[in-house]
């Protein structure tokens, strides 16, 4: 396993490429499960937890061909065909390894009308439960059953007739595996209190652009026109807003100046607002943003939410930040249940923070120390990474797979503006 040793105290500059999003290709990778015919993703970003997709997405007979792409090029292009579905089953040993394999449940059931799929289990944050997908897809008409930790839903001969449901509580899975269920459905189905994240726009533009039918995009009402067929496409994946999220953090936390090159901040609305109300300068425009940080921090009271509210991807980043901030700040996790799990290793650096439920108090102090410290989850890796960056002294970070699944080339970027950032082999 690998490490990052970080020596804090350089002020960022410089540009940093954002690369494609995570969680819009996450779930543009199933949608080639919908159609025989090629679907290539542009701007996929080089990730585990895309190349774990792909290996499943081989499960069921869906071949995928890469373009040569220099190596030093961020992001690469790949094309999917799924001409013949040779299987309907995702195992245990593959779903377990990446929770987000369950959106692969709803585009199979859609098209062959049969999927069996591991239950993903919980993770680090929370127990992530799946029975708002299985209660969508019953309301489309899909029989469902629960057997010896599988899934397994079928459609009625001739597919799902369709159908309405309303979500007791937003999820963006859930959302997700709906619309792609819905796309090839007999008849029209609706969703309402849907999730509203740019991710599940990216994904209705694809299915557009595949021929499918969906009015209210970008609302929480979702109105599915059935079609009997999709084709294929070519679709540029929209920029990782939680990355991009992320960079602005660290450049914040060493009071630097970067340019995030791709950045879209029409979907950073709610994070480029707590900036600012923290007191760091954001300049957006059509390609990018610039963040702008003078040391000065202003504390802030933060709570998550569904989109447009502030993402919950985006909180222990913004903790980090705050923690060097002049004031006490109230950080409120509205989403998951146990995503505080970067506040005990800041607390090693030297963080002011307490916890009690989903709120954390986060009192802010002079200034932070290295440590050694360890990764828990992808977001919480995250922030130990920004807060390493202005710590005194060398920070430690192990269990790099956490960050290698959501941050392409991590260290690399951060290099680009002037981090003192290395990653070495961990005995
Ligand atoms: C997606 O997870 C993201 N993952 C998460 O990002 C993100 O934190 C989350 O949405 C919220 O924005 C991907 O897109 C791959 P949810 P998802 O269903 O779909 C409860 C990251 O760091 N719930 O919106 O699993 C659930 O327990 C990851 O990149 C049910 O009760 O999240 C949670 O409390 C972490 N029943 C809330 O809803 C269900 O059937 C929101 O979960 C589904 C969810």
């Amino acid at each position: 396993m690998d490490k990052l040793i970080i020596k804090g105290g350089n002020r960022l500059s410089g540009t940093i490429p954002i690369s494609g999003a995570k969680n819009a290709a996450l779930t543009l990778i199933p949608c080639a499960l919908l159609t025989e015919e090629a679907v290539t993703l542009r701007n996929l970003p080089r990730l585990a937890d895309i190349d774990g997709f792909q290996h499943l997405m081989g499960q069921f007979g869906v071949s995928h061909t890469i373009p040569g792409k220099r190596p030093e090029e961020f992001g690469r292009n790949v094309t999917l065909e799924a001409m013949r579905i040779t299987s309907s089953v995702a195992p245990y040993d593959l779903v377990r390894k990446m929770r987000a394999s369950i959106l692969v449940l709803g585009p199979l059931l859609a098209r062959t009308g049969e999927a069996t799929v591991s239950l993903p289990g919980g993770c680090a944050i929370g127990n992530r439960p799946i029975d708002l997908h299985l209660k969508a897809l019953e309301a489309f008409g899909a029989e469902i059953e629960l057997a010896q930790g599988y899934v397994r839903a079928s459609a009625p001969d001739g597919g799902l007739p369709g159908g309405s449901f309303d979500f007791p509580v937003v999820s963006v899975g859930a959302t997700e595996n709906a619309l792609m269920a819905a796309v090839l459905a007999n008849g029209t189905s609706r969703l309402t209190n849907a999730a509203r994240e740019p991710e599940i726009v990216d994904l209705c533009k694809l299915l557009t652009a595949m021929g499918a039918q969906i009015e209210g995009i970008g609302s929480s009402d979702l109105t599915i026109h059935g079609t009997r067929k999709l084709h294929g496409a070519t679709y540029r994946v929209m920029p990782d807003r939680i990355e991009a999220g992320s960079y602005a953090c660290a450049a914040a936390i060493t009071g630097g100046e970067v340019r995030l090159e791709g950045a879209d901040a029409d979907d950073m609305a709610s994070t480029i607002d707590a900036l600012r109300q923290i007191g760091v300068g954001v300049e957006a425009d059509r390609n990018g943003m610039t963040i702008a940080a003078n040391g000065k921090l202003k504390a802030q009271d933060l709570t998550t939410a569904p989109f447009p509210g502030l993402a919950t991807d985006m909180q222990a980043q913004l903790m980090s930040l705050l923690c060097l901030a002049e004031g006490t700040s109230v950080l409120t996790e509205t989403i998951f249940e146990n995503r505080f799990m970067h506040v005990p290793e800041l607390a090693r650096m030297g963080a002011d923070i307490e916890t009690s439920g989903r709120t954390a108090v986060v009192r802010g102090v002079d200034g932070l120390t290295g440590a050694e410290v360890m990764a828990t989850d992808l977001r919480a890796s995250m922030s130990l990474v920004i807060a390493g960056l202005a710590a005194r002294g060398e920070t430690t970070v192990r269990r790099l797979y956490h960050l290698d699944r959501g941050y392409e080339r991590l260290e690399e970027k951060l290099q680009l503006v002037g981090a003192d950032i290395e990653r070495v082999g961990d005995d």
